[in-house]
């Protein structure tokens, strides 16, 4: 049986085709009627004519309305109309899940968001979400393609865990006890021992540790799963459920992680670009209809197509974190009091307002900033020479702030038996990890792409909520 996306395509007409979806609209008089037909396979839809003055009645298409799943039979012919090169002329139809028109949310209107995230059940039925979806697979193809054809392995690093990989105790719980009445230790705590692993449990936030672990054997490796993050930050960039890509290669330092980031980025970025130009087209055309009301300021600076292709043409800047806060300290919008977090002393966390100024005022390119205050970054992080700052990475991409976070690892024993101790980390919950540093230790490095945050930066979706199929976050884990 051949997709809609193949009967639109082919140049074999005139002859019997059926075509089996979902009702999107259905238009006409009491002498035709034109019912456009979606499968999903591409964002166009196919039209179907019904003949009312010889072959068909009305009453036979009254089951035919927008959200009914029907198989329609008929001769695949060139159109005579316009906005569309073939149509299907009908010769009979099956109705095999009608749509109740009065109850059906998905009308052939402009429906909010915010409307269709409440009903995420349906949304895909959509042209704007069927399309995001289908960028989602091909985004993740081509990050599998882009590992494989340069010889990295696919890792399944695992989801439930006793170490919080990133420090920051951002964790979901993961237990069988009794929420009730769970067994107490004799201080009045809750006795995990008794727990389903003999220990406290959670869903990981990150697989970098054990991909850290197969890198120390295989070389070049990268995880691509779900991670897990109860920070309770309702924005628009955050998932409580999210996936990350972590590569993490051995014989590479901070200046080989840098390229490898920004290498792939553009080259996904690319596979994208060419394989999905319908969908493409089409976000970018909504973006502007959805910007057409507003005053210049407001709107994005480039076109959809534009920006991506811009983003894969242009070298990223490369800076320091104190080059990074130099630049933010005599900014305008600092010497202003603009900032809700004024830029005065180095080794501050640098907030979301200062990454989009560097990236989207000053710089106005994907910017990666190293050399981070190792006071602020993960444990893990390769101390350099200075010894007050690590040899973290952040890749900020305009629109969307930190898109990466990676780093040059940690991979002397000492150094990072050190760390541990400062950062009041359990040596028994990372003596495995510990242990790569002493057999067969080496220079080593990876980093984190939030899969999520390159989608809204590809689809032009501004919110995290509508790129990924069911979104959680706080207060909201329905369907
Ligand atoms: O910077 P993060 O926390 O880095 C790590 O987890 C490292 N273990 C990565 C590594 O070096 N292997 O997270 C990496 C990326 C961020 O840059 C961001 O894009 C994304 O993950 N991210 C989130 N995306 C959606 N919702 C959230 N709550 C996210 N938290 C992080
Ligand atoms: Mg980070």
């Amino acid at each position: 049986m051949e997709s809609i996306k193949q009967l639109l395509t082919t140049d074999k007409l005139d002859r019997e085709v059926t075509v089996r979806g979902w009702v999107r609209t259905k238009r006409g008089n009491a002498y035709v009627n034109f019912v456009a037909m979606n499968d999903g396979s591409t964002v166009n839809n196919i039209q179907c004519v019904f003949d009312l003055e010889t072959k068909f009645k009305e009453a036979d298409l009254v089951k035919v309305t927008t959200g009914a799943c029907v198989s329609i039979t008929g001769q695949l012919v060139a159109s005579e109309g316009k906005g569309q090169t073939v149509e299907v002329k009908a010769t009979s139809l099956v109705v095999h899940g009608v749509a109740d028109p009065d109850k059906f949310p998905m009308q052939p209107k402009k429906h909010s968001l915010e409307f269709l995230r409440e009903n995420a059940h349906l949304r895909m039925r959509t042209s704007t979400f069927s399309s995001v979806f289908r960028v989602r697979h091909a985004l993740t193809f081509a990050i599998h393609k882009y590992f494989n054809d340069r010889g990295f392995f696919n890792i399944h690093s695992p989801i439930l865990t006793a170490t919080d990989g990133e420090g920051a105790g951002e964790m979901f719980r993961v237990s069988t006890l009794d929420a009730k009445n769970p067994p107490l230790t004799e201080d009045g705590e809750v006795d995990f021992s008794e727990d389903f692993f003999g220990k406290q449990t959670n869903l990981c936030v990150t697989g970098q540790l054990e991909a850290e672990l197969a890198a120390m054997a295989l070389s070049k490796v990268y995880t691509f799963g779900p991670t897990f993050r109860a920070e309770n930050s309702n924005t628009s960039r955050h998932l409580a459920e999210f996936w990350m890509i972590e590569p993490e290669v051995a014989f590479c330092d901070i200046h080989g992680n840098m390229d490898l980031a920004e290498d792939f980025l553009k080259e996904v970025i690319k596979y994208v670009m060419e394989t999905c130009p319908d969908d493409l087209k089409f976000l970018s055309d909504r973006i502007a209809e959805e910007e057409k009301n507003l005053p210049q300021d407001k709107r994005q600076p480039m076109e959809l197509l534009e920006k991506l292709r811009f983003a894969t043409e242009n070298d990223f800047v490369r800076i320091t974190y104190t080059e990074a806060f130099d630049i933010l300290r005599n900014s305008q919008p600092n010497k202003k009091k603009k900032f809700q977090f004024p830029v005065e002393e180095w080794g501050f966390d640098l907030q979301s307002e200062h990454e989009r100024f560097l990236v989207e005022k000053h710089f106005k390119k994907p910017v990666i900033i190293t050399g981070y205050p190792a006071k602020i970054k993960a444990f893990y992080m390769k101390l350099n020479d200075d010894g007050k700052t690590v040899a973290a990475m952040d890749i900020l991409f305009p629109g969307i702030g930190e898109i990466v976070g990676g780093s040059q690892r940690e991979e002397r024993y000492d150094v990072l038996m050190k760390k541990i101790e400062d950062f009041h980390i359990p040596l028994e919950s990372v003596w495995w990890y510990m242990d790569t540093r002493k057999f067969g230790t080496v220079e080593h490095s990876g980093f984190g792409l939030g899969f999520e945050r390159l989608m809204m930066f590809i689809t032009g979706m501004t919110n995290v909520r509508d790129v990924i199929p069911f979104p959680r976050t706080p207060n909201n884990c329905e369907f």
